[in-house]
């Protein structure tokens, strides 16, 4: 593998950590980044114990390590271990990318711009002045609330399964806008233009309880899981008429490529790396 990456140059060591991580797309969505950019990397998934990610960064680091992805459980933890937080990161409570340079780790949270960038670029959804619904409201949808936020929605519901859970998030960040929450009875009386889980409710094939008229006759669904199948969000968002229905396989590419460019500072080609996930999953 370090030959066909090795471009007359040093190679960098980079990896993913997390537990379990066998499954992880990461290594694979990075190796190909760096084909397409001809840049001389190593990126591998390395198991964590839990009760070990402190250890684990600090040998990586110690080896000469340029840079990590952080994953479930392991992305608050490493918040807590940076030396240096990005805003976005900061206020996301989360980092799932680490820079090393010399004994500093920057940490830094890119789930937020890679959704929005999924959004917004792939897919060409405005988010300024519209009304976003977001269900969910743990680490998912804590990670993605300040770039959502950056790009002027006219309003963000957060419904949540608990309802002092989304008023608390909510609240933390009314300073960023014009944000709300409650449960899922408690969503406004309104048409929104593009609604997103960020809940764990598809992994165990539930729905949140959404109302029939929620939708806009424009609305965007985007579930931040993905399958081979459609989510049963993404069922609920078919059959009552959203003009557009996405899962979060662009978000994974888009928020590895935003990774990229930190560590590298060069920016990879989405779309063929997002093209090719697709087809492996439907396989
Ligand atoms: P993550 O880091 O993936 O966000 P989490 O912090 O455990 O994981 O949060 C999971 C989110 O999914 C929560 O908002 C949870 O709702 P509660 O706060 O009420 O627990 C939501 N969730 C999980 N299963 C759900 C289900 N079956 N229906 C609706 N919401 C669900």
């Amino acid at each position: 593998m370090k030959d066909i990456f090795d471009f007359g140059k040093k190679i960098d060591d980079y990896a993913v950590m997390g537990n379990p991580i066998s499954h992880s797309k990461s290594p694979s969505i990075h190796t190909l980044f760096a084909e397409q950019t001809q840049q001389s990397i190593l990126y591998t998934a390395i198991h964590v114990d839990l009760g070990g990610f402190k250890q684990a960064v600090g040998n990586f680091a110690a080896t000469g390590g340029k840079g990590l992805n952080i994953t479930v459980p392991f992305k608050q933890e490493a918040w807590e271990l940076v030396t240096e937080r990005s805003e976005r990161a900061e206020r996301a409570g989360a980092v799932n990318t680490i820079k090393i340079e010399d004994d500093k780790l920057f940490g830094d949270n890119t789930d937020g711009v890679g959704l929005v960038n999924d959004l917004m670029i792939n897919h060409s959804i405005e988010l300024t002045g519209k009304n976003i619904l977001l269900m969910g409201a743990g680490g998912a949808a804590r990670g993605v609330l300040n770039p959502l936020l950056k790009q002027n929605p006219s309003s963000l519901f957060i419904a949540n399964r608990t309802p002092d859970k989304a008023k608390d998030l909510a609240s933390d960040f009314s300073d960023a806008g014009n944000i709300s929450g409650g449960g899922y009875e408690h969503i406004p009386d309104e048409k929104f233009d593009v609604v997103i889980n960020a809940t764990a409710a598809s992994l165990q094939g539930e729905l949140p309880p959404l109302p029939d008229t929620l939708l806009n006759d424009n609305a965007s669904c985007y579930d931040m899981m993905y399958a081979a199948k459609p989510t049963p969000f993404m069922l609920w968002a078919t059959e009552h008429n959203a003009e557009k229905v996405l899962d979060g396989l662009g978000m994974l590419v888009e928020q590895a490529a935003e990774s990229f460019y930190i560590w590298r500072d060069v920016k990879p080609e989405t779309k063929t790396v997002i093209e090719k996930l697709r087809k492996e999953l439907e396989l």
